[in-house]
């Protein structure tokens, strides 16, 4: 990536990632799984909430590394519906901590022309984390740079379910007896409706699974799994991903160019 006055590289190593970078093959949506929080603060032998504020950290640096990347998306799973399972102490620091980033950072949100949106059950949360929530989104909304969507309250199996309710209750509304839904129908009911599907999908920690994350939207997305835990999640980390990414040959069913291309020279001869 040449020119880019928008990252100044802060060490020869992210000066040579930055260079590998094609701006013109980036990703168009980029999803993270934030994981290993707990395992980073016990390493440490310190309490798994020390790991989520270090997380936080991280994930401020990858929101501000993809807004200069002028990367045009970006979802942090922050919060799954599953997660209600932890410790009642651990959840309600989670809540406090999530308050206190928007607080602190929507400043640098919105001069970064950052606009935010939540995806999740968001009814369900505490009437605080909600207020607070509706109100960043409603600061940031005229912001025409990077969509950073934080996934909260989060499951990929409701979502649907909550797609399939909505188009059932549109079908009632209307009495619409001919109803069908097509591939672009489920899309649009989404909480994720009018947003590219990521094209990556990282999950730090070393976890080879989804765990119920944006599970329609990801068909076709490329997935890398870094043992880094989220903490230690840096700048140069994402860098390394990106790189990664691009030389990942996207075939969506079909030959894929260099297939292809091999095949036309030996049809040629
Ligand atoms: C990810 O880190 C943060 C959230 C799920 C909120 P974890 O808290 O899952 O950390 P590990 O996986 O236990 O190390
Ligand atoms: C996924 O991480 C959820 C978030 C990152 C918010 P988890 O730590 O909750 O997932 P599992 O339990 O390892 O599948
Ligand atoms: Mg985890």
């Amino acid at each position: 990536m040449k020119n880019n006055d928008l990252l100044k590289p802060a060490s020869r190593e992210e000066a040579e990632l930055l260079e590998k970078l094609d701006p013109k093959r980036m990703p168009n949506h980029l999803a993270v799984i934030m994981d290993g929080n707990g395992r980073w603060a016990e390493k440490r032998h310190l309490p798994r909430v020390a790991g989520h504020r270090a997380g936080v950290k991280a994930a401020r640096e990858v929101i501000e590394t993809c807004a200069r990347l002028n990367l045009p998306c970006l979802t942090l799973y922050a919060f799954s519906l599953e997660n209600w399972r932890r410790p009642q102490a651990e959840v309600d620091f989670l809540m406090r901590l999530l308050r206190e980033y928007l607080k602190r950072e929507l400043p640098t949100i919105n001069k970064n022309n950052i606009r935010l949106l939540v995806i999740g059950r968001s009814a369900q949360l505490p009437e605080a984390v909600g207020r607070d929530i509706a109100d960043a989104m409603r600061q940031t909304a005229r912001n025409t740079g990077m969509k950073l969507v934080v996934a909260l309250n989060y499951g990929g199996r409701a979502e649907l379910a909550d797609a399939f309710n909505a188009m059932l209750d549109h079908v009632r509304a209307n009495g619409l007896s001919a109803f069908r839904a097509d591939e672009q129908t489920i899309s649009d009911h989404l909480y994720t409706a009018g947003l590219p599907d990521p094209d990556l999908l990282i999950r730090t920690s070393g976890e080879m699974r989804v765990s119920n994350f944006l599970l329609w939207q990801i068909a076709y997305a490329e997935i890398y799994v870094t043992e880094a835990l989220w903490p230690d999640f840096s700048r140069v980390r994402l860098l390394e991903a990106l790189v990664d990414f691009q030389k990942r040959e996207r075939r969506y069913g079909g030959l894929g160019a260099l297939r292809a291309e091999h095949d036309a020279r030996s049809r040629r001869g």
